[in-house]
């Protein structure tokens, strides 16, 4: 079976083609410099870009993937993200989606992107069942229970701030570019973390919810209290000068980091007491932070199971994970009408698909 998956719920544009197999193409053209100039995602921009690409993006994907005269013969599903996201972003691509299943007379199927994070991680290992799913990006937290892959149920959730955004808040206050949580990563990588410089907040308690806006507070104060150690100013790219940066703003960011990772895994540690989980899963912008992949792996080995991060390239947002979340979805015969809706960040995703006959 052959899916095309459509992303657009943020800054990303991205198509791919997935078949049983893995996947056959994929394209992605990412908005962060654009977005960069403004300090963070500016969603009127975000939508009138993917406007702008979505369709080029689908000819340069069936050129990748070689599929013959007539490709859309060949395709058999087409999954978009249809939530949580920008609502502007995310209605780009449900209607393009639309448009193409209804032209081309293929089965439509909405996909949850938050689930496509998380099933990213079985495209190059098997998932053991029932599995901790942990997603940590840019706008969420969540911890959920995943029976199989059409069947997560959300244990806990952050509160306030995403784990990306506490890392992002913090990287923009001590001077680095948005998005600043893989810079603060590379900083960190050059610094020595100290436990008792940030805390782990809203962990002394006993539900499974996060709680990251004490954090961002309490890097706020540290960065006002050692001004010096702010990343220095510069014409040329952030990336470029890192090497320019304050061992003080190094150790911080490792400090931070492993705040992140900690309260993180605390929470993911009780999770494990509501449930046994055979596997966990990290994935999420975030998944790709070195300190969340030690502190992770640590908690793994301790439970003797299976720890799967999606490879890099796919911890981000792109159109693989949602393509492989719309075949897992297909697998179990569903399908959405051409009614289907967009939606935005906040709101419930319903279960609203049919069974195929
Ligand atoms: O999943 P994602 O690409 O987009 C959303 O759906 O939000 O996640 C983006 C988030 C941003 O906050 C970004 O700073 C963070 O992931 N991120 C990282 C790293 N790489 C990306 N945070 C910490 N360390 C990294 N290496
Ligand atoms: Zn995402």
């Amino acid at each position: 079976m052959l899916v095309l998956g459509i992303e657009s719920s943020c800054d990303e544009t991205a198509l791919a083609l997935v078949d049983d197999s893995g996947v056959r193409a994929s394209v992605i053209s990412s908005q962060a410099d654009i977005h960069a100039l403004f300090g963070g995602v500016v969603p009127e921009l975000a939508s009138r870009e993917h406007a702008r690409l979505i369709g080029p993006l689908l000819d340069s994907l069936l050129a990748q993937a070689g599929l013959g005269p007539d490709p859309w013969t060949k395709i058999d599903r087409i999954a978009v993200t249809r939530g949580p996201g920008l609502m502007g972003s995310l209605l780009v691509g449900v209607a393009f989606a639309k448009s193409l299943a209804l032209a081309h007379d293929i089965p439509l199927i909405g996909v949850n992107h938050l689930h496509g994070h998380l099933l990213a991680a079985g495209l190059e290992n098997d998932i053991a069942w029932p599995a901790l799913g942990v997603l940590i990006s840019g706008g969420h937290t969540h911890l959920y229970r995943m029976a199989s892959p059409t069947q997560m149920e959300v244990l806990g959730k952050t509160i306030d701030d995403a784990a990306g955004e506490a890392c992002d808040k913090f990287a923009k206050m001590a001077g680095l570019p948005y998005p600043g949580g893989a810079l603060l990563d590379a900083l960190g990588k050059r610094g020595k973390a100290d436990a008792r410089l940030f805390p782990r907040p809203y962990t002394q308690n006993d539900n499974l919810d996060f709680s990251f806006s004490g954090l961002k507070t309490a890097g706020s104060l540290w960065l006002s209290q050692h001004p010096e150690a702010r990343f220095p100013a510069g014409e040329t790219p952030a990336r470029e000068r890192l090497g320019l940066a304050s061992q003080e703003l190094c150790d911080a960011a490792a400090s931070y980091l492993l705040a992140v990772a900690e309260t993180l895994t605390i929470k993911a540690r009780r999770a494990m007491q509501v449930f046994k989980p055979r596997c966990l899963i990290v994935a999420g912008g975030v998944a790709a932070n070195s300190v969340v992949h030690q502190e992770f792996s640590r908690l793994a080995e301790e439970r003797r199971i299976p720890l799967l991060i999606p490879k890099l390239s796919l911890c981000g947002d792109n159109a693989v994970m949602i393509a492989r979340a719309g075949w897992h979805m297909a697998q179990a015969g569903r399908a959405h009408d051409l009614s289907l809706s967009a939606i935005p960040r906040g709101q419930t995703i319903p279960e609203d698909w049919r069974e195929m006959a």
